[in-house]
């Protein structure tokens, strides 16, 4: 099964989403519409949406208010891009250049704000409280997660990791299940089986992330590589690395900050690459995306199932 056939039963949905997400505010200043339409056409996966689609789709949902939901979570997923890449320093983003990499602070910061908040009055159009709760909640944990990672990116404490990966990245897949759950009316297991689908997903997405931010290249990945080393970030291909090799190496010499510049941080990379910590990395990932799978046993079989099931498959093949 294919990306295509995986989202074919939310096909008519995705198209509404893309078109709220595009639909300019009254009164919106002009540098904001255009500089929206411009996050969003350079792409991205559209993920977290599809998943909030599909996890409505077991029982029969208002279309207005699921797409608002929808929209919602991407709309959040990109305010939080605008910031991470502030954060991280990072040039380059979906294939084109990031806002920061040619605006001041001030100027990034103030968009990615507005962002946050048009996805909070797009979340607002559910007129559901608990969905709004679910909402601030996950804004809450992430930013939690995004500082954690300042304070601790350097811990070599795979407890700490996890914690982090939840934070800033799982809580918001979750995030989306569970919304479009509480939404569409499902019973109290049947939202907390599409929230722990959300859940182990979203762990599996972001190792993979981190896999890939070491394998891939630039222009496949539209974003670039190797960055997570060369800020001192430690992730999971970097921790097994660390646990085969204890001795001193080219990794914890970069991590200690005893060997710096572009070449020792080239060769550290290469050094994970070519060692067994990736397939490791990629063995939990599968892990995760089994768990993910097997809390969809408690749902009923369909279509939106399947797609859900499939779609954990293509979290661990994909390549941007
Ligand atoms: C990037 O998310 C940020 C992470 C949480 C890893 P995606 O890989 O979903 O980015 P887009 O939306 O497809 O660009
Ligand atoms: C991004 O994590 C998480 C959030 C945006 C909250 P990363 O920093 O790993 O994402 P990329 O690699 O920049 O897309
Ligand atoms: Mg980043
Ligand atoms: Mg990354």
């Amino acid at each position: 099964m294919g990306i295509l056939q995986i989202l074919e039963p939310i096909r008519d949905e995705m198209g509404l989403v893309e078109a709220k997400l595009r639909q300019p505010l009254p009164q919106e200043h002009s540098s904001l519409t255009a500089t929206i339409e411009h996050l969003l056409c350079s792409g991205g996966k559209r993920i977290r949406p599809a998943l909030a689609l599909l996890a409505s789709r077991f029982y029969p949902t208002d279309v207005d208010k699921i797409v608002s939901l929808a929209a919602a979570v991407e709309m959040l997923h990109t305010a939080t891009l605008v910031h991470d890449d502030l954060i991280d320093g990072a040039l380059f983003r979906r294939g084109a250049p990031t806002l920061n990499s040619s605006w001041t602070p001030s100027m990034t910061i103030l968009t990615g704000d507005y962002l946050f908040a048009r996805a909070a009055f797009l979340a607002a159009e559910t007129d559901n409280v608990q969905v709004m709760r679910i909402f601030s909640q996950t804004l809450m944990t992430i930013c939690t997660g995004e500082l954690e990672q300042q304070i601790e990116k350097a811990s070599r404490d795979a407890e700490s990791y996890y914690r982090r990966i939840y934070a800033k990245t799982a809580a918001l897949l979750m995030a989306a299940t569970e919304g479009a759950a509480v939404l569409s009316g499902a019973s109290q297991g049947q939202v907390e089986a599409l929230k722990e689908y959300g859940h182990q997903l979203g762990m599996a997405f972001q190792i993979v992330d981190d896999v890939l931010d070491f394998v891939s290249d630039k222009n496949t990945l539209g974003k670039p590589v190797g960055s997570d080393l060369a800020q001192g970030l430690v992730t999971l291909p970097t921790l097994y690395y660390l646990k085969q090799n204890p001795g001193g190496n080219s990794v914890s010499a970069v991590l200690d900050k005893s060997a710096h510049g572009p070449q020792a941080i080239a060769h550290a990379v290469n050094a994970i690459r070519q060692s067994g910590a990736i397939d490791e990395a990629m063995s939990k990932a599968q892990e995760f995306v089994q768990r993910s799978q097997q809390a969809l046993a408690r749902l009923p079989a369909g279509a939106a199932k399947e797609s859900l099931h499939t779609l954990a498959e293509f979290v661990v093949q994909r390549k941007t």
